[in-house]
Formats: C-alpha cells, structure tokens, sequence
C-alpha cells in the first residue's frame, strides 16, 4: 500500500540509504569517490557547448515566465525530430495542437494522471479509477496515481513475461475502471522494448475501454542495436488518429541534460489540453532560454550519436565482465543493468560494505502482489553511466563480491 501522505516510505533512494545506514563503505574501485553511486540514472556526460551559448545568446529572457505552449521554434523542432525519429505521415502531428513543452519526462507523467485519473467517486463503496503501471515501475507512475486518488494496479514484468506487462491478462473488470495506463519502453530498470505489435495491441484496447496510454518513451534514443519502436510508428495502422495517446520524450538522457530541465509530451489534443490546463495550475514551464537551447538540442543528431556509443561501449564492457552471469544480456534500451542475483537487498549491503558500491535493490522499484510476489526481489539495478575505466573496475568487483 503507497501512502500518499508518506511518499517518502516508498521512495527508491530513500529505502536506499536506510537500508546502508550504519554500514561503512568499503574501498571503492580504483579509488574512485565514495560512494560509486551506479544506483542512479543520471548521465555524468556533458550535454554539447552548444546548450551554454544558447542560454546565454537568450538571457534577455529570465525576466519572462514561459510561454505554457512553448515557442514555434521548440514546437517545430520536437514534432521533427518526431517525424525523423518515427514512421509518422508528415504533417499528421500539428506542432501547435499535438505538442506540449515540459519540464522533463517526470513533471509531464505527475501531471498528466493528475489530468486524466477523473475525480474518485465519494460513495466510499464505489471502487475507485484505475491506473495501470508496470511492476518494477520508475516510482513517479505510483506515486501520481496515489496522489491523484485512483488505484494503481501493477503489472508484472517479468523474464516470463519479456519483461513487458500482458495486457491480455487484464480483468475486464478492471479495465472499464481504467482511465490511464502507463507503459514504459524502453523500460526502466530492464531495458524491454515493445514491439510493433504490442504497442498496437495495447492502443487497440485503450481504444476499446476509452482509456489514454501513456507512453514513456525517454529512453527511445539510448540503444544499442536497432532504434526501438515507438507508440507513433502505430498510429498509421490504427487509422492515423493520436487519439488515446500521449508520448513523453525528454533530453535528459538523450542529451545528457539531465539538469535542463525539458522535454515535452505529444498527442491526442484533448489530453494536451487537459495537461496544459493543470501545468497552468501548478507547473513550472519551460523557460525561454531552456527552450532555445532544447530547440538546438532536438534538431542536432551527432551528439546523440556521441551519447549512444559512449553507452554501447559500457553494455560492450559489461557483456566481457559478466558474460551471461545473473542473466545477463544487452538490453533493447536504456543504459541500466538489470541482474538477477538472488536477493536484491542482501547483494546491495554486501556491495556497499565491500566496495562502497551503491545500486538498487530491484525491489524498491516494485512492488509485492497479493500472494506476497515481488518480482523486483531477486534484482539489482545497475546504471551504466560512469566511464569505461570505471565502468569495468565497477563491474570486475561486482563479480568478484557476488
Ligand atoms: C522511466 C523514467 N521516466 C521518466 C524519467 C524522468 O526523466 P526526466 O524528467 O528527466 O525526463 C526517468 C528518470 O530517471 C525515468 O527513468
């Protein structure tokens, strides 16, 4: 059970530090900082030169609050990236209508389950809206279905399952409750990527039970094979509408901009207009000088090119270092490694207390099913964000350790 008046109990990195409290850290690899924190997404590249000229070319804009629509330019840079990027017709997304500056990947999911979970009934009997997420989950999907009053139900994704919800095995029941559901490919923490066939299969039916799928795509531009599909390379198949459909793209991973601040979302026009409506509540928007800099950043490739192979060569290390240990093998996307090494927690301490090696235990992105299942448990979470050098030395200890 998630309390929304004590997030702070369910947060991953807070479950983190109390579980290492009061253990020391052991010598890190290499002598590198303690802690080597590989528990955390975020990227330790540079985002191009480009991002600090641009903000400055534009500082005469601090004084201004951000446009909630954004610019033209942003607008017209994301829907063609969007049009490069994916199998969409042109002109089918209208930058104006369709696209939705954000802050990042995390503001626009908070806020648009905020936009789509209705107003639970009062009746305390009647069950309340249903949000689907994925079980393990990037903690934000739980915590704005719970803040916004609607019952998360967690889908396992498991090796069974290719590590991606089934939706077939969805209760109709709970179904006609949902009003949203939130897919996340490629996924955090495993790295799945849906297919055509299931991203389609999966609009097919929000289109049948009149819910919107989420699409959480921010980790599209990180792989290291074929690009992965998108929500959009469906659309022309199902009739070339956006309807029942929001996609979340964002430049903190793409970019290494974690820090910046932007991304957007794009879509069906009525859920972009309920997401601008309550960002116009309570959101921060996107300020002028970050957009012109984001605008750079979604017309420019070579950087991502430069960001994609600094992480294929972290997957190429791991792949030497680990071989096919605790189940390992390059994922579709993303840049975490997902290692089955028994009991997630008890791997983490020993890490911590060896090599003053922080990752995640998988379970504290998941959580258990009513028969007491957590299919996070046997995990840990490994972000492979650090360079080569300390990449392998991180790696050879964890294998020496585990
Ligand atoms: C799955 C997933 N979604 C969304 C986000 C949020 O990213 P941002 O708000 O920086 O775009 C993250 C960040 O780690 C993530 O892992």
């Amino acid at each position: 059970m998630i309390d929304r008046q004590n997030l702070q109990a369910f947060h991953p990195f807070s479950r983190l530090t109390r579980l290492l409290e009061g253990i020391p850290a052991g010598p890190a690899p290499l002598g590198a900082s303690i802690p080597l924190a590989l528990s955390v997404g975020e990227p330790k590249g540079q985002p191009p030169a480009f991002v600090a000229e641009e903000i400055a070319a534009n500082a005469g804009d601090w004084s201004r609050y951000p446009p909630a629509r954004g610019t033209r330019a942003f607008l017209e840079a994301c829907s063609a990236w969007l049009e490069r990027r994916y199998d969409v017709a042109p002109g089918l997304i209208d930058p104006q209508r369709h696209i939705l500056p954000l802050p990042g990947s995390r503001e626009g999911l908070f806020f648009a389950t905020l936009a789509t979970v209705p107003q639970s009934p009062r009746d305390g009997d009647a069950a309340p809206p249903v949000v689907l997420i994925p079980n393990p989950f990037y903690h934000v999907y739980a915590g704005a279905a719970v803040a916004a009053g609607a019952e998360p139900v967690f889908l396992p994704t498991t090796s069974e399952t290719g590590f991606l919800p089934d939706y077939h095995a969805v209760p109709e029941e709970v179904l006609a409750r949902t009003s949203l559901c939130i897919l996340c490919s490629p996924s955090n923490p495993q790295g799945a990527a849906a297919s055509r066939r299931q991203l389609k299969d999966l609009l097919v039916l929000a289109r049948k039970h009149d819910f919107v799928v989420a699409f959480d795509e921010c980790y599209a531009e990180i792989y290291t094979h074929s690009p992965p599909p998108g929500a959009l390379d469906i659309v022309g198949e199902l009739g070339g509408s956006l309807d029942n459909l929001l996609i979340f793209h964002s430049l903190s991973k793409r970019s290494n901009a974690a820090g910046l601040r932007c991304g957007f979302a794009a879509g069906d026009a009525k859920v972009i207009d309920g997401l601008d409506a309550i960002l116009r509540v309570g959101g921060a928007g996107v300020p002028l000088p970050v957009m012109a800099a984001g605008t750079r950043l979604w017309n420019d490739e070579e950087h991502v090119e430069a960001v994609r192979s600094f992480y294929r060569g972290n997957f190429e290390i791991a792949r030497q270092v680990l071989g096919n240990r605790f189940g390992f093998s390059v994922p579709d996307g993303g840049f975490f490694l997902w290692l089955d090494v028994g009991d997630g927690e008890a791997a983490a301490q020993k890490l911590w207390r060896e090599a003053g090696i922080k990752v995640l235990p998988g379970a504290y992105m998941s959580v258990a099913d009513s028969e007491g299942y957590n299919p996070g448990e046997k995990y840990i979470r490994i972000a492979l964000v650090f360079d080569a050098e300390v990449t392998k030395a991180a790696l050879g200890r964890i294998v020496e350790i585990l």
